[in-house]
Order: C-alpha cells, then sequence, then structure tokens
C-alpha cells in the first residue's frame, strides 16, 4: 500500500473517530449530523459541500443564493448526494434565494454551520452576519476585497464566541506532503531563509455567457473578471501561494513592488491578466512571485521555493515536494507527477499534491465543532489578504507600498448597483 493508498483507506477511520468524539463538549450526540448550509451553490460552493458530506458528519440541510437558477441546481445536487447517504432532500423551507437569503440562512434554527462561497466582495457582509447568528462558520479566501473590508473583518473577529468554530479556506495548508514539508521549514531545516520565489501560472475561466442578462447581472455571473467583486487575480486566486508563503516564513510582509497589466484577456472585465511582485519580509528576505492567469491551454503550475542557508525546498502543486541539503527529505508519494504539469481545476479540487486538501481541512474543522478546541481563523485570513492587496496596490500605483501605507490608504472597492433589484 503506497502512501496515497493509506491515505485513501485512512478516511473511514477518521471519521469514525469523529462520529465517536462527536458526543461531547459541544452538544451534538454521537452520529448526529452538523446540519450545513451552503451559501453560494456555484463551482466552489457545491464542491466543498459535497466534499464535507463525503468526508465528515456534516449533511447539507439548506441551501442560499442570490439566484433562483443557481439554488434550483444546489437542490437537484444535494437532494441526489443526500438519497446517496441515506439522508433527505432539502426541505423547501430551508431554500432562501435573493439579495437577503444570507439573514435568513444566519437566521434559521435548523442549521449548525454556515459555508460561505458567495464572490469575495461579499464575504465580509456574509460572514458578518454568520458570525452574529452563533453558527460555526467555513468562509471561502479572501477575506476581503479592500483594507476597509479586511479591517471589518477583524473587528468582527473579536465578535466570534468561544462556541463558534470560524474558518477560512486555505486548504492547501491541510494537503498532507505540504503541512509535512510545512513542519520541516518552520522547525528550521532551512537554516537562515535567504530567499524565497512563486509563481501560479493558469489558464483563464470560460466567460459565462447570460442572454438577457442585464449589466449588473452578467458582472455577478462574471465576478471572476471584476476587480471589485473578485479583488483581481492576485487576491482572489493567487493568495493560496502568497498565504503558504506567510505560513511558512511565520511573518507577512513589510513592502511591495510590482508590476503587471492586462496584456492578453480580451473579454469581460478589468482584471490583470499577469502581475509580477517582490515581496519583502522581515530580515530583508524577498519572495519574488510572478502570475498568469489567460489561455486555454489547461496546463497548471504553481508553487513555491524557498532557498535557505542549509538547503532548499520545492513546494510545488504538481510534482515532487522535497528539501535538499543538509536535511534532504521527500515526501514519497509526489514523484509521480513532472514540475508544472498539474491539471488547473477552477472548483479548487486539484489532484497531485493536493489530492486530500479539502478533506483533510474539512475532517479537522469538524473536529473543532464537535470536539474542540474551537478555531478562530479570521485574522490570519485577513493578514494573507491585506498581503496580496500590498502587491496589487504596488503594481496599480507603479511605486513601493509598505504595509503602513497600505493601511493608511484605506482603499475601497464599491459595487456601484444595489442588490435588491434581483429580489
Ligand atoms: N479555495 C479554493 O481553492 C477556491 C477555488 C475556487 C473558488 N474559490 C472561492 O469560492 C467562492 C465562490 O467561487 P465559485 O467559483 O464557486 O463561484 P460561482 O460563481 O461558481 O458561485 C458563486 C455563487 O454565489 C452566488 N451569489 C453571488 N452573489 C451572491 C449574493 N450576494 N448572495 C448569495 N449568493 C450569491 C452565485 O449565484 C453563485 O451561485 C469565491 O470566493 C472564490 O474565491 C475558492
Amino acid at each position: 500500500m503506497n502512501r496515497r493508498q493509506f491515505l485513501q483507506a485512512g478516511s473511514e477511520v477518521a471519521s469514525g473517530i469523529l462520529l465517536l468524539k462527536s458526543s461531547a463538549a459541544f452538544g451534538y450526540q454521537a452520529n448526529s449530523a452538523v446540519r450545513h448550509g451552503l451559501l453560494g451553490c456555484g463551482n466552489r460552493g457545491t464542491a466543498v459541500a459535497t466534499s464535507f458530506s463525503q468526508s465528515t458528519s456534516a449533511r447539507v440541510v439548506a441551501l442560499a443564493d442570490l439566484f433562483a437558477d443557481q439554488l434550483a441546481a444546489g437542490k437537484d445536487h444535494f437532494d441526489k448526494l443526500n438519497a446517496s447517504l441515506g439522508g433527505h432532500p432539502i426541505d423547501s423551507k430551508l431554500l432562501f434565494r435573493g439579495p437577503h437569503a444570507f439573514e435568513q440562512l444566519a437566521g434559521s434554527k435548523d442549521v449548525d454551520l454556515i459555508q460561505i462561497s458567495t464572490p469575495p466582495f461579499f464575504h465580509v457582509q456574509h460572514l458578518e452576519a454568520a458570525v452574529a447568528s452563533g453558527k460555526h462558520v467555513y468562509c471561502e479566501k479572501p477575506v476581503g476585497i479592500d483594507v476597509q473590508q479586511a479591517q471589518h473583518a477583524l473587528e468582527i473577529a473579536k465578535r466570534v464566541k468561544s462556541t463558534q468554530s470560524v474558518d477560512v479556506g486555505f486548504q492547501c495548508r491541510s494537503a498532507p506532503p505540504i503541512a509535512a514539508i510545512a513542519e520541516k521549514i518552520k522547525g528550521g531545516a532551512l537554516g537562515k531563509i535567504a530567499t524565497i520565489s512563486g509563481n501560479y501560472n493558469a489558464p483563464a475561466s470560460t466567460e459565462k455567457t447570460h442572454p438577457g442578462a442585464s449589466a449588473d447581472e452578467y458582472r455577478l455571473r462574471n465576478w471572476l473578471w471584476d476587480r471589485a467583486l473578485s479583488g483581481d487575480i492576485l487576491v482572489e486566486q493567487n493568495i493560496h501561494i502568497i498565504d503558504l508563503c506567510n505560513w511558512m516564513v511565520g511573518a507577512h510582509p513589510l513592502k511591495a513592488t510590482a508590476t503587471g497589466g492586462r496584456n492578453v484577456l480580451t473579454h469581460f472585465g478589468d482584471c490583470w491578466d499577469n502581475y509580477e511582485v517582490d515581496f519583502t519580509y522581515p530580515g530583508d528576505v524577498h519572495f519574488t512571485f510572478a502570475s498568469t492567469q489567460f489561455g486555454t491551454d489547461n496546463t497548471f503550475d504553481a508553487g513555491l521555493k524557498l532557498f535557505g542557508a542549509s538547503g532548499s525546498a520545492t513546494v510545488p502543486y504538481a510534482g515532487p515536494i522535497q528539501i535538499t541539503g543538509a536535511n534532504a527529505w521527500a515526501w514519497k508519494d509526489s514523484a509521480s507527477a513532472a514540475p508544472g504539469s498539474g491539471t488547473f481545476a477552477a472548483n479548487g479540487n486539484f489532484s497531485d499534491n493536493l489530492a486530500f486538501a479539502d478533506r483533510d481541512k474539512e475532517r479537522t474543522f469538524l473536529a473543532s465543532i464537535t470536539s474542540g478546541p474551537v478555531h478562530n481563523q479570521i485574522a490570519e485570513g485577513v493578514e494573507t489578504a491585506l498581503s496580496c492587496m500590498l502587491g496589487r496596490m504596488a503594481g496599480y500605483q507603479r511605486r513601493e507600498v509598505s504595509w503602513e501605507d497600505l493601511l493608511a490608504h484605506g482603499e475601497s472597492y464599491q459595487l456601484g448597483f444595489s442588490l435588491e433589484q434581483f429580489a
């Protein structure tokens, strides 16, 4: 049995442990499901909620979305999934549609856990309602698309109750090979870290056409390419690599310079399709990061390299995860994929080194709910989001931006229209 088969086989054992522990401190009876409400029934939301149901004791009982077609597709999907797991269809009373759906879901007494998988612009507003409800929360990254939202999220973080668990969707940290190499790096395996490089080279997602949609609806449906709704590619997607860097170094960047632009993409939106950022971390450690997001070639290459006095570490999404030098080490199962040979997954369900990232992230979160100790990952989520905003501001303004400059600037993006038209 290789390591991957072992990890796969471990899933039943792990969920058994979870159920045994679940009788305890947080009021869930042994074998009773955590009642899961999904806010944002799109690509990622559906994938994560499905994975929760398949990997943990959580069961989807409620759905919320701005748009009726998305809600209907979600109901169809989760009714089938629940049936396959011996459960019930979703009660029509627990289907919430429209601009106030997030508040109705938060107000429901039939839900224990809210998963926020709406476009990034709405995360902090939805997080505020979910935290105020006292329910557990799984919030997708980024925690905020601008400085004002990020600072608001820090206030929300202070209101999280001692019985509430709140996770942010940085599942890469939970991928077994990445968790293993991070532990070694944090333990000093590289000696003094001198410099870091990283990249995120991905294809463009297809523009979603909606004949007859108003300009506002079209923006919402294609939020990925809209700066205000997504935060741009550095804040929305590249954030995973910048988060890994912050986490492994144990700090956020102090300043950044950057370039980039929209050199190839011609379709809807105002997001850039490439960034080149030089982040400076404490100790004058530079992290040079480059990203591209265009084209139809599905080849995907993302990862991080850290160079230290005693050795270097390679942390790709696909390809060998290893440390060379004085403390040489390699994750045994990742040699099969060639470096840079990954396949892009718009819903975040990556294979290769990330194959078990979602599953292990969700199990750890569920264990925090059923057995404790609870999580509150909002501040860490904000720190990484702000790190990305630092690079974005340096790029847009073509100047060096410090952490203090960024916070003092207090940037704020506006939607420019009301969601009430979708009531
Ligand atoms: N962690 C990862 O690897 C990963 C991967 C992909 C996406 N994401 C994140 O997941 C989130 C969702 O991305 P997606 O690809 O599923 O997008 P999507 O467009 O497929 O789904 C978004 C859903 O939210 C709904 N929605 C939009 N505005 C809403 C509102 N105000 N209230 C309620 N519902 C609303 C939409 O109708 C849609 O059903 C984003 O924040 C994205 O950054 C994370």
